[in-house]
């Protein structure tokens, strides 16, 4: 749970509260959600059963937050890289006192009387059973089961207060039935045992020829293609890189110890240098894989992730975060703790408490869109606003099931939130959301595509590969941001009718930009082997980020903190577009790929010289 040092007691908080008594309204109906698909309604939640409650209060004035975040992130602006301070952020998101007094008014009357903030206290947390929180949102909780076991106990219709529906945005656990997934595919464990795309060919450049194979590509390749080989980090004391572990994933040591050996020696000791922060009881180990998580496969996307950071950023400051608890959450029976908070939040919550940030964090999960209630996704998004007005670059995954958001065996599905079959693209979160910057896949090197593979590829390992595409398309609930009107509208009119109705024509658009997805070499339980996936883009892209923003600070210059505004206005120079590769999704071909941006790999991938003079 979050710290207790803003815990007030009955006594106190009464005082505030009784010199504004506010009569009871009538409750009514503060929002549905259906049912996601994979669970069942087993029957009533047991009432003493208990519930760590996320009250998301309004904001005081986040449209004056999302100004100043696009003033201080736009190259063309005099405030231009004036990232906001941790006390200006909160000053402007605080909720009004109104809102504030009473929410806490409902709640004491409720007979709660320990409640616990968020810096800006825009979120307030507090413990309550099942029965008390049916009746304080007129509810009823059923325990779901998930076709993997998890229980969660949740409602599909809650109801506030009709006073209050304008002072809450949003309570959970309720309605959300988001599951995290990792944005992973492959893990195969011996060479060469991949299905190489049938028109591959390897690059012409002597140079590149001898550092990138399609069937294992490393670091050394990597720094060849970008261009960011032969740089070496200078801002040690102050630039640092982070990324995001949960679902139990935590990078392990020894592996990427093995893997910096084989595949970049000068870094070996960032294996055991990178530094772990744990939210919300999230693991940390500094040994080999346990036989449990052996046996579950874990720590695959999470060796992934620091071995690419490790392999591109070493001597930087590595940070793992992992943050705790699966979502949904049973309680720990053994402690009779509830449930922990959802976890993206859990993980923003925290950061946003943090007065030192790292410059760039980049998260290689996400899921359909439709499972997270849209007023959850918007808070959540809103959060990432605020580290981005302090000059937080957030990378996020694209998905790997191209337009359907589905990858694996089921290529032809578009599947929607309640279960039934759909003829509609599905979008991925957080991808979708406007204040972050969004990675898309390639693979090959010369030229470099969209990451594809079709359904059912037969390997040289004669098993059948499964579909994989890079994450792409458009928002059902984020309209599309002003900074990319142009590029987007360009791509619009270039597909024409293709696909209408499908998608939402004035969502915002994803991935951003993107970066190598295909056959990554790693270690995982002391092997190599090879993984896919925009969770090895993400981390890359991050990395290069990262190296620009070593060199801007080296010379005393604001990091690029939120990219997008400097990415459509100018930073998209210094990318290679992408210009060929497949899509899918939903059985159709998916979205094409086209000159300029398109929504399949944004601007394409970096040049880091380039990027590094359009930052200066
Ligand atoms: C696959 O990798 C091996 C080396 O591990 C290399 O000899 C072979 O040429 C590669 N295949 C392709 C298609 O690049
Ligand atoms: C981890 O496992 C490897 C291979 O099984 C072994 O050689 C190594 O000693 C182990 N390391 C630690 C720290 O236990
Ligand atoms: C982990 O490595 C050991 C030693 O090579 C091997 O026996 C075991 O099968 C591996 N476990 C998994 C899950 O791959
Ligand atoms: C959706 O369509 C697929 C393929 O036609 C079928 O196998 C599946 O049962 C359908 N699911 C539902 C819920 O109708
Ligand atoms: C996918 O499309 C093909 C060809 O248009 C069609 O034959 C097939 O039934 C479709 N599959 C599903 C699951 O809709």
């Amino acid at each position: 749970m979050l710290g207790v040092s803003f815990l007030l007691t009955v006594a106190a908080a009464a005082q505030v509260i009784l010199a504004t008594p506010v009569a009871r309204s009538t409750y009514s109906v503060k929002e549905t959600h259906h049912v996601p698909r994979g669970w069942t309604q087993k029957g009533r939640a047991p009432k003493s059963q208990m519930l760590a409650f996320q009250i998301g209060v309004k904001q005081g004035d986040f449209a004056e937050l999302e100004r100043q975040l696009y003033e201080v992130s736009d190259p063309s602006h005099p405030r231009y890289g004036q990232h906001l301070s941790h006390e200006q952020v909160n000053e402007i998101v605080k909720p009004k006192d109104e809102a504030l007094d009473l929410v806490h008014e409902w709640l004491l009357s409720n007979g709660v009387n320990a409640f616990d903030y968020s810096p800006s206290k825009d979120w307030i947390n507090i413990k309550i059973s099942i029965e008390d929180a049916e009746r304080l949102l007129d509810t009823e909780y059923s325990t779901y089961v998930h076709v993997d076991g998890t229980e969660a106990p949740r409602t599909t219709k809650w109801s506030l207060p009709l006073h209050l529906h304008e002072h809450i945005d949003t309570i959970q656990p309720t309605t959300s039935f988001m599951r995290i997934k990792k944005n992973a595919v492959d893990y195969v464990l011996s060479d060469n045992k991949v299905y190489i795309p049938a028109d591959y060919k390897p690059p012409t450049d002597q140079t590149l020829a001898r550092v990138c194979t399609i069937n294992g590509t490393t670091p050394e390749c990597f720094k060849t293609l970008y261009k960011t080989l032969g740089y070496k980090p200078k801002a040690l004391s102050k630039n640092k890189i982070a990324f995001n572990n949960f679902l139990g994933e935590v990078p392990i040591r020894p592996d990427a110890k093995l893997f910096l050996e084989k595949y970049e020696p000068s870094a070996v000791s960032g294996a055991q240098e990178f530094k772990f922060i744990s939210i919300d009881g999230g693991p940390q180990q500094d040994g080999n894989l346990t036989a449990d998580q052996l046996a579950e496969g874990t720590s695959r996307e999470a060796n992934l992730d620091v071995q690419t950071i490790l392999g591109m950023t070493y001597p930087m400051s590595v940070i793992a975060y992992t943050t705790g608890g699966e979502p949904p959450q049973i309680p720990d029976a053994a402690t009779g703790d509830p449930p922990g908070n959802e976890p993206y939040l859990a993980w923003v919550t925290y950061v946003l408490k943090q007065e030192d940030l790292p410059q760039v964090v980049s998260t290689s999960y996400g899921d359909d869109e439709q499972t997270v209630p849209i007023a959850f996704a918007k808070r959540v998004c809103s959060d990432f606003a605020q580290l981005g007005a302090r000059g937080v670059s957030l990378l996020f995954s694209s998905g790997d099931g191209g337009a359907g958001d589905i990858a694996g065996n089921h290529a032809e599905l578009c599947i929607s939130n309640d279960g039934k079959n759909t003829t509609k693209f599905l979008a991925s979160f957080p991808a979708s959301c406007p204040y972050v910057t969004t990675v898309g896949a390639t693979q090959g090197f010369q030229p470099e595509v969209a990451a594809y593979r079709p359904a059912n590829s037969l390997g040289p390992d004669g098993k059948l590969h499964g579909y994989y595409a890079s994450g792409s398309g458009f928002s059902e609930y984020f309209s599309r941001p002003k900074y990319q009107d142009s590029a987007v509208q360009g791509y619009l009119e270039k597909i024409g009718s293709l696909h209408k109705g499908l998608y939402n024509t004035a969502g915002r658009g994803y991935p951003d930009i993107s970066a190598q997805g295909l056959y990554f070499e790693y270690f995982w339980n002391a092997t190599n082997g090879i993984i896919s996936g925009t969770s090895a883009s993400a981390p890359l892209m991050s990395s290069v980020i990262a190296l620009v923003n070593d060199d801007l600070i080296s010379w005393g210059k604001s990091p690029l903190g939120f990219l997008n505004p400097w990415l459509y206005q100018k930073g998209y120079k210094g990318f290679t577009d992408i210009l060929g590769g497949g899509n899918g999704g939903c059985n159709t071909t998916g979205f094409p790929v086209t000159k300029d941006w398109d929504a399949v790999t944004g601007f394409g991938t970096p040049i880091f010289p380039e990027i590094v003079k359009l930052a200066k």
